[in-house]
């Protein structure tokens, strides 16, 4: 194969203040009141910040900075728009000037979208359509409770419209967080499975930069295989050792870094598993992380042919996989096979008949993953409704 792009220009700014480690959530009010709030909607999950005690934590810090509480609860994993439009009215109700969200991807993602939907005449949905972008946003603010996702500094929000099970990104500059508190201490109380989960998930978010068709991008193919290679190296350390703060804070930090954009610079990522993934989690409500430990070995082993020699590189500098020099395919394919040992490691499902998923609904979630075979998925290879059924096949 013969490529001709090279490094492309890029503009880079990553406008969230990471704010990292021990105890730094106790600076939530101060930040806040920095940051111009008055009235701040305190946003979460299910309940996982009562039961660990941060919730009276952060509610102290915020009221001792003079700030009033509003507070929206409830959002659920792979969040959803009924809550969102929730958000949308109690802020203008009360004149919120920040959101703060405080827990993963799922509560972050509900908070930016309750931002700009906040600032906007029309329904927040538009902005997951296509049908509108935003043009500006509530401030948002987030404590970190799972690393995972990287909304935390990330600019985008991905949200499930119940009606129909569609999950949708929205991408825009306004989405930045102000600023985001991570704390690696607030990871130790998560379950085995959300390890799992989360770290697959920012081992992806590195993956899909990595498969790019753009050449002479060295740095950042180095950069995101140093990250990668932390993932492997320290996700399995915190199955036994989940109150591990060093373990955590390399998790935590290589989450955050996986999905701010640096690790785009230059290159163009390609993101079919995660079009692909937001179908799973769409219609069978089960996490992205999970959904993407699955799709992304099957992806892999679709598309390897079209640069065996950039899978080759994968395998042997992520995986320490030794070189075939005259049979690069099956270094190629050794390094799939050992990504694949990682997830089983991790106690993860890498097949879809392990989650109950079967070919009764291949055809339905390609057809909506392209709408209605209408727009091809990824960039380093473009995916059609029949190329997504072979990868789901690849992955029964
Ligand atoms: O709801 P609570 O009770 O807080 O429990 C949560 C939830 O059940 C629990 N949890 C979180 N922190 C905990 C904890 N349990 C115990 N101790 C803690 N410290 O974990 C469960 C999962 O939370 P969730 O927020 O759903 O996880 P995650 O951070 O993986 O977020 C997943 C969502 O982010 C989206 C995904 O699509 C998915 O909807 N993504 C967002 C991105 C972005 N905005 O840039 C990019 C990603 O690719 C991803 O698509
Ligand atoms: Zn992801």
């Amino acid at each position: 194969m013969c490529y001709t792009v090279i490094m492309n220009n890029f503009d880079f700014k990553n406008p969230t203040q990471i704010i990292f480690g021990k105890d730094s959530e106790k600076r939530t009010g101060v930040l806040a009141a920095e940051y111009g709030a008055k009235k701040v909607l305190l946003h979460y999950g299910g309940g996982s910040i009562k039961k660990t005690g941060l919730y009276d934590r952060v509610t102290a810090s915020l009221k001792a900075a003079g700030l009033e509480v509003f507070e929206l609860a409830g959002v659920k994993p792979n969040p959803r728009l009924s809550l969102v439009r929730e958000g949308v009215s109690l802020c203008r109700e009360h004149s919120i000037d920040l959101i703060l969200a405080v827990g993963g991807g799922s509560v972050i993602d509900s908070a930016k979208a309750i931002g700009i939907g906040a600032v906007y005449e029309g329904d927040v949905w538009d902005f997951y359509t296509g049908k509108a972008e935003p043009q500006g946003s509530l401030k948002v603010a987030t404590i970190l409770t799972i690393p995972a996702a990287g909304s935390e500094s990330s600019n985008g929000s991905v949200i499930t419209n119940e009606d129909g099970g569609l999950k949708r990104p929205c991408g825009s500059d306004f989405i930045y967080p102000v600023f985001s508190i991570c704390n690696p201490e607030l990871a130790f109380t998560l379950p085995v499975s959300q390890i799992a989960n989360g770290t697959a998930d920012i081992f992806a978010h590195m993956h899909e930069r990595y498969f790019t068709n753009v050449k002479q991008v060295d740095l950042t193919d180095r950069l995101i295989e140093a990250g990668m290679r932390n993932i492997i190296h320290h996700a399995p350390r915190l199955l036994d050792n989940p109150e591990d703060y060093d373990t955590w804070a390399e998790v935590m930090w290589t989450g955050t870094i996986a999905h701010n954009n640096l690790l785009d610079t230059g290159r163009v990522g390609d993101w079919g598993s995660h079009d692909i993934e937001h179908e799973l989690s769409g219609m069978f409500d089960i996490a992205h992380g999970a959904g993407l430990a699955i799709i992304i070995p099957a992806w892999m082993k679709y598309v390897y042919k079209h640069d065996v020699e950039l899978f080759a590189q994968f395998a042997e500098r992520v995986f320490f996989v030794e070189r075939d020099y005259v049979n690069p395919w099956k270094t190629a394919l050794e390094g799939i096979y050992r990504l694949e040992q990682h997830f089983k490691r991790m106690g993860m499902a890498i097949r879809l008949s392990e989650v109950g998923i079967t070919d009764d609904s291949f055809d339905e979630m390609a057809e909506k993953a392209t709408a209605g075979d209408s727009a091809a998925l990824g960039n380093f290879v473009k995916l059609d409704k029949t190329a997504i059924i072979k990868i789901f096949k690849l992955a029964e």
